[in-house]
Parts: structure tokens; C-alpha cells; sequence
């Protein structure tokens, strides 16, 4: 599978978030990375389905809800109606990850599944055959611009050998160019990244962000020696 790159809007302008999504998909971004929190499953607030819906004419790629929010189920459908391509939830969340996946694909969404750097491969094995992606937490979530957790990775080379062929394998926090090759290496497909991508530039000024893309891309699929 190509290797897709996806900015996180969380280290985006929060007061521009449509002109950045617009800036840093002309720069070469594959996917629309758009993290949910809830100051209850993690330590951290951003925003829900209006604020979604807003963002989704921007979006000319693929938009990746990311929900770190607990319980989804009540959110599902607004979700869904704000036009989540893919929606993810954690396995952590709720007892009842099954029902969720399920509900997720019964109202339109590609489902996905994340996992928190303490949680085992095992926890979402059941359920893979519900799933269009696997979402791999390399940082605690919460927060950007958090350092990566290295133990992590071989979480990705579990998945990679129980999942189907076209199962996306997404790692989320703290990729960089300097990890990406060793990530897909190990099985992944989707990177996230949101500090690593955002450095540097801005609305005004954008070229920073495709070089940054270009660079872990770059890194992500070189040629091994
Ligand atoms: C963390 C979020 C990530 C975050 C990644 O809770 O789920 O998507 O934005 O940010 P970086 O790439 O800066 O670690
Ligand atoms: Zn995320």
C-alpha cells in the first residue's frame, strides 16, 4: 500500500483551520487528520460534530475523525451526518467496542479502531474483521508535539500479520522523518503527524508545510541500503 501522510489539524491555526486545511492540502497532504477530545477520556478539550461539519468542505482528501471521547455511541450519528470519511474510536473507551465498530459502519463511516500506547495488539484483534483501520498511539493522547513511544512499534508488525492485506495501519504521535521508515518497515501505511508537519509555516506562507510532508514522506519510502 502507498504510504499516505496525514496533518493533524491539532497543530494547525485553531482561529484558520479551513484556509490551513485548504494550505496544507495544496502542499501534499493525503489525508485530513481532525482529533476529537472530550476533557473526560483525555486530559484535553478541542471541539465536536458542528466544528466537523464546518471543516468538511475544506477537505478534498479523505477526513479522518479521530475520536478520543468516551462514551461514542450517543455521537456516532453527528458524526457521521458532519461527514466523517473514516471514524475512529478507542478501544479504551466503552465495553462495547463491537457495537460501536458496527454502528459506525451502519451509518456510513469507514470504521477505525485506536489503541493507546498501554493497551495490547490483542485488545482489537476480535474486532478486525469490523474495521477499515487500525489506529496505533505512539504518544499518550491528549496533547501534540509529545515525545514517541518507541514500544509501540511492534504492535504494528502484530496487526500487520492478523489484519486483511488492505487493513490501513495508522501510528499516531510524535512521527517525524526520523521514525517513518521504521514504521513502515514494520507494517504501517498512514502516517499522522501534526507537529512535524505544521513547523515552520503557516497560511501565510505554506511552502514549509510541503517540505516537511516531502521529507517524511521522502524518508518513509527511501530505499534501504
Ligand atoms: C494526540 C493526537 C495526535 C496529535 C499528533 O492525542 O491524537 O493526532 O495531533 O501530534 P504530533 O504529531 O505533534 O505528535
Ligand atoms: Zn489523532
Amino acid at each position: 500500500m502507498s504510504v499516505k501522510i496525514a496533518p493533524s489539524i491539532l497543530a494547525a491555526d485553531f482561529a484558520a483551520f479551513g484556509a490551513e486545511i485548504e494550505a496544507v492540502e495544496a502542499q501534499g497532504a493525503d489525508w485530513v487528520h481532525v482529533d476529537v477530545m472530550d476533557g473526560h477520556f483525555v486530559p484535553n478539550l478541542t471541539f465536536g460534530p458542528d466544528m466537523c461539519r464546518a471543516l468538511r468542505p475544506h477537505i478534498k482528501t479523505v477526513m479522518d475523525v479521530h475520536l478520543m471521547i468516551a462514551p461514542v455511541d450517543p455521537y456516532i450519528a453527528a458524526f457521521a451526518e458532519a461527514g466523517a470519511d473514516i471514524l475512529t474510536a478507542h478501544v479504551e473507551a466503552g465495553p462495547h467496542i463491537h457495537r460501536t465498530l458496527q454502528a459506525i459502519r451502519a451509518a456510513g463511516c469507514r470504521p477505525g479502531v485506536a489503541l493507546n500506547p498501554g493497551t495490547p495488539a490483542e485488545a482489537v484483534r476480535p474486532v478486525l474483521d469490523l474495521v477499515d483501520l487500525v489506529c496505533v498511539m505512539t504518544v499518550n493522547p491528549g496533547f501534540g508535539g509529545q515525545s514517541f513511544i518507541e514500544s509501540a512499534i511492534p504492535k504494528v508488525a502484530q496487526l500487520r500479520d492478523w489484519g486483511c492485506p488492505d487493513l490501513h495501519i495508522e501510528i499516531d504521535g510524535g512521527v517525524s522523518a526520523s521514525n517513518a521508515r521504521r514504521l513502515v518497515d514494520a507494517g504501517a501505511d498512514v502516517l499522522v503527524a501534526g507537529s512535524s508537519v505544521f513547523r515552520g509555516g503557516s497560511v501565510a506562507d505554506p511552502a514549509p508545510y510541503g517540505e516537511n510532508i516531502r521529507a517524511i514522506r521522502t524518508a518513509a519510502t527511501s530505499v534501504s541500503v
